[in-house]
């Protein structure tokens, strides 16, 4: 059996965890918004139409921001097509993603919806086809408070108070040839620039998002970083990440490694933003906004089959298996890991969109990758340790060394708690554990869980809800400050120590 040796100190910090980590998102996509989040008439709905068993689910993963409306939707989108009575509101087509859009749903009843959800909007401003002007006016119409054409315009939709709307995206993957006005980073740069700028003249409060690349792999990556930064750097607080991964070749050890590749990808974007940072010889630090992240391969051939044109269709609904919701519970490691850089980010998406929860009209689901997102997102607050792991790695085809273990401990001095995740991606043998935390010698373990399952591909369905679920586990004790025990193969971990 293999060993993994885990050292931390409780004076060793790497940085507090943004809450903002564990944000999601809903894009006008698919069945996010309709038969996601907004369902009128459904037995599941409330007096606005908003599916109640969809807001318990969201309160449950406790998740502190979601971004809206997109994605690629957001760079043709008209938000006063959303906003005012429904029954004037004009059903426009969505070139983003081929389907009908009514806008029955909009801004407002996002920001209601968002309420009950326990959660913020994180906004973005189509930079698409639009540009400065419209980015200024919905930023009235959301957050000034009265007295001008925008916010009492709000007033009059019935919105009396302002949104106040803290955090705003600067537009949508603006270097993809897929996107409705892409831009040169040169052109992207400089409309950032001024948008942030103008919107901060309106709205000084609020932080601005900068699009960075739109995945790693885009041919222009890291020069477009450099360029929009040299040109927005003064003006913005974030760079943008997008990522997802897939199990094409149906080769899970290779798959289970994505996250090395994540790794890779955050510490080429801060090397950049200091780059930047000292070129221009500047004080302020750029942090991170992983504002897409998540598994996404399942749905593509049934997206191709998919008729064009219609409402809310069956779009990128990826069913989730087990080996997906290992490599989550890793990408979430990886997240933490890079806690003192990465400030927000958003698992894409919410709901029945390469989501998490999925909808019927029958109820809600969770979906596999439901559970490790949950119980990091409760239990992974506080201040990361810098967890040094020792452990044998091994050779994947895409990323070439990998560890075995990927484990990130998070403590909580106010509830006097220590969180250990952890994933044994090891596909054969059991992996025993040493972790020496004599520093908390006077702690006892109060809960131990794991996600384990012989079938990698097992899935939760509307059938057969319960498939793929965390069990209470025994396979670690503490004593005398010693963590120590064997966490199971292929297997996702959660200990939780408490004084
Ligand atoms: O989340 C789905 C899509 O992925 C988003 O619309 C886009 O930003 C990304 O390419």
């Amino acid at each position: 059996m293999k060993k993994a040796e885990i050292i931390v100190d409780k004076h060793f910090l790497l940085g507090d965890v943004d809450k903002r980590i564990y944000g999601s998102f809903i894009e006008h996509l698919g069945r996010a918004v309709y038969e996601g989040i907004y369902q009128p008439g459904s037995p599941f709905a409330d007096e606005e139409g908003l599916r109640k068993d969809v807001i318990d689910l969201v309160r449950e993963l406790q998740v502190p921001v979601v971004r809206y409306p997109g994605g690629n939707f957001v760079s043709g989108y008209h938000w006063e097509d959303g906003v005012g009575p429904k029954d004037q509101r004009p059903a426009k087509v969505d070139l983003a993603w081929q389907v009908i859009e009514t806008n029955e749903f909009g801004l407002n009843e996002f920001a209601s919806w968002a309420k009950k959800a326990n959660t913020d909007v994180m906004m973005a401003v189509n930079l698409g086809t639009r540009g400065v002007e419209d980015a200024k006016n919905i930023l009235e119409y959301c957050n000034f408070k009265e007295g001008s054409y925008y916010s009492d315009l709000r007033k009059k939709h019935g919105y009396k108070e302002p949104h106040n709307i803290k955090l705003w995206c600067m537009g949508n993957e603006m270097d993809g040839p897929w996107q409705m006005g892409s831009k040169t980073a040169d052109e992207y740069g400089r409309l950032a620039q001024e948008t942030s700028r103008i919107m901060k003249m309106m709205d000084p409060t609020i932080e601005t998002v900068a699009c960075g690349s739109s995945f790693l792999e885009m041919p222009t990556f890291g020069s477009w970083e450099e360029t929009v930064l040299e040109h927005c750097y003064d003006q913005v607080d974030y760079l943008s990440l997008h990522q997802y991964y897939g199990n094409r070749d149906n080769d899970t050890a290779n798959f289970l490694a994505c996250n090395v590749g994540m790794d890779e990808f955050i510490s080429s974007v801060v090397s950049i933003c200091d780059c930047v940072k000292a070129k221009k010889r500047s004080k302020k630090k750029i942090h991170l906004s992983f504002d897409e992240w998540n598994v996404w391969y399942h749905s593509n051939e049934a997206d191709e089959k998919l008729e064009k044109w219609v409402k809310a269709p069956h779009q990128l609904e990826d069913v989730y298996n087990f080996e997906d919701a290992l490599l989550v519970g890793s990408m979430l490691i990886t997240l933490l890991r890079h806690a003192d850089r990465v400030k927000i980010a958003c698992m894409a998406q919410l709901v029945n969109v390469i989501a998490p929860i999925m909808t019927s009209d029958t109820g809600a689901w969770r979906q596999t990758i439901f559970y490790p997102y949950m119980y990091t997102s409760k239990y992974g607050r506080g201040q990361v340790l810098n967890t040094v792991v020792k452990v044998p790695v091994y050779e994947s085809k895409t990323y070439g060394d990998a560890p075995y273990l990927d484990a990130v401990l998070v403590m909580n001095e106010e509830e006097e708690a220590i969180t250990l995740f952890a994933v044994n991606k090891n596909l054969e043998e059991d992996l025993e554990l040493a972790c020496d935390l004599r520093q908390f010698a006077d702690y006892k373990i109060v809960e131990q869980i794991a996600m384990s399952n012989p079938d990698m591909k097992a899935v939760n369905t509307e059938a057969q809800p319960f498939n793929v679920v965390p069990e209470v586990s025994n396979g670690v004790k503490f004593e005398d400050g010693k963590l120590s025990g064997v966490l199971g193969k292929h297997s996702w971990n959660m200990i939780r120590l408490k004084k």
